[in-house]
């Protein structure tokens, strides 16, 4: 069962995810963090940037979820560039440990396997950040997503693209596809820390920590992890029973 921790606003949620985060850096030099794009993990970013001064992050390594596929990493809004200068670059995190999947067209076949093997080797994911989609994917994990779905190749609903069009000039300039750890890659985790704001996600929310285990909400794939923590502000809470 998921601890669900219901907060006033998503500064207040960031600054306790923060807090966990430097605790677990503190007790782990090395530690391995599960990295989230998109609008809903920048509070806790952004707490951890003056509470991780005088922390030694030399050695911490992080993943990030997902990458559009044939998104010139150099554009502005590949995830590669997102976690560069929203994780990498303020938190003083060394770019050669913070790793994001190859959405490179030219590699994409072994793209999947090949982080699958770099989370394993750095010993897999200690704290996990999540958000979800209005559709309640988690990751790029749409709805009918495998549980035992590793890092792959997956098609983005038109919803999930309509949802990003914001980070770009139209709906069409956002990607058709993106390359994702599975659920099951999610899973591993050892700790999982789903973030969620506003009453648009709330039925998202609903769904994951309380609903049908079902492929349908491949955030209720949650429910079958021992360590989840569920982080809301009151309108992403309100339609939990
Ligand atoms: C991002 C990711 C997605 C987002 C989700 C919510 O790496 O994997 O699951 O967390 O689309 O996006 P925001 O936070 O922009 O509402």
């Amino acid at each position: 069962m998921a601890e669900v921790i219901i907060v006033p606003d998503s500064e207040s949620a960031g600054a306790l995810v923060a807090d966990e985060i430097v605790r677990l850096v503190r007790e782990r030099a090395d530690a391995v963090l599960g990295l989230a794009t998109g609008s809903t993990p920048l509070p806790v970013y952004r707490a951890l940037t003056t509470r991780l001064e005088g922390v030694d992050v030399s050695r911490v390594r992080g993943f990030a979820l997902d990458e559009y596929v044939g998104l010139d990493p150099a554009h502005p809004e590949s995830y590669r560039s997102v976690i560069t200068r929203e994780v990498v670059e303020p938190l003083g995190l060394d770019p050669a440990f913070v790793r994001t999947p190859d959405g490179s067209p030219e590699g994409i076949e072994h793209a999947g396997a090949d982080y699958e093997l770099a989370i394993a080797a750095a010993g897999g994911v200690d704290l996990q950040l999540l958000g979800i989609g209005t559709d309640g994917h988690i990751g790029f994990n749409e709805p009918g997503s495998s549980f035992a779905s590793r890092t792959r190749v997956k098609t983005l609903t038109r919803q999930t693209r309509a949802d990003n069009a914001r980070f770009f000039d139209t709906i069409d300039d956002v990607p058709m596809h993106c390359i994702t750890q599975g659920l099951g890659t999610i899973l591993t985790a050892r700790h999982l820390v789903l973030l969620a704001f506003g009453e648009e996600k709330a039925a998202a929310i609903a769904g994951a920590v309380e609903g049908p285990v079902t492929a349908s909400l491949p955030g209720s794939a949650i429910q079958l992890h021992e360590h989840v923590t569920v982080v809301v502000d009151e309108a992403a809470a309100s339609a939990l029973l």
